[in-house]
């Protein structure tokens, strides 16, 4: 179902992000290195302390009209009833955010090297934070 598009109410404010950092590594690889934005490197310091990171970023990727999906079949089975995006992981939502917790392998000055993440190449990073 798509999100009605006469719904101009004041809730529905424009919120501007900037990507701290980017997914470098090709879809297939494992683990994945993630490049922060040499501005934003200082925000890293001490990160090795943790085994655990969120890591929350942006599906670059989807189709303006994947952006317009209310619903949708969880993992994409249809042989499953169709749910709301929002008791859903499903990428098809209006504001397209990942959050994955991974396994923070290594760092190497603004370059981490994270497992178990989701992200395909290029994803822009939104936020790191412990997990
Ligand atoms: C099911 S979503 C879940 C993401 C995250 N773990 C979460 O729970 O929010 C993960 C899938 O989104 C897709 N995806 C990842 N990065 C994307 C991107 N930059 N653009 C479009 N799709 C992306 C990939 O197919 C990936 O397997």
């Amino acid at each position: 179902m798509p999100v009605d598009r006469q719904d101009n109410s004041r809730d529905r404010q424009q919120i501007m992000l900037r990507a701290i950092g980017r997914v470098i590594s090709p879809d297939a690889v494992e683990p994945k290195e993630i490049e922060i934005a040499p501005g934003f490197a200082n925000g890293l310091d001490g990160v090795e302390e943790h085994e655990h990171l969120w890591i929350l970023y942006w599906m670059h990727r989807l189709a303006d009209a994947d952006r317009r999906m209310l619903q949708a079949h969880a993992r994409g089975d249809t042989t499953q009833p169709e749910r709301g995006v929002f008791a859903l992981h499903s990428p098809m939502r209006p504001n397209p955010i990942g959050m994955t917790r991974v396994r923070l392998v290594n760092r190497e000055g603004n370059r981490l090297l994270v497992e178990g993440l989701d992200a395909l190449e290029g994803s822009p990073v939104l936020d790191i934070k412990s997990g």
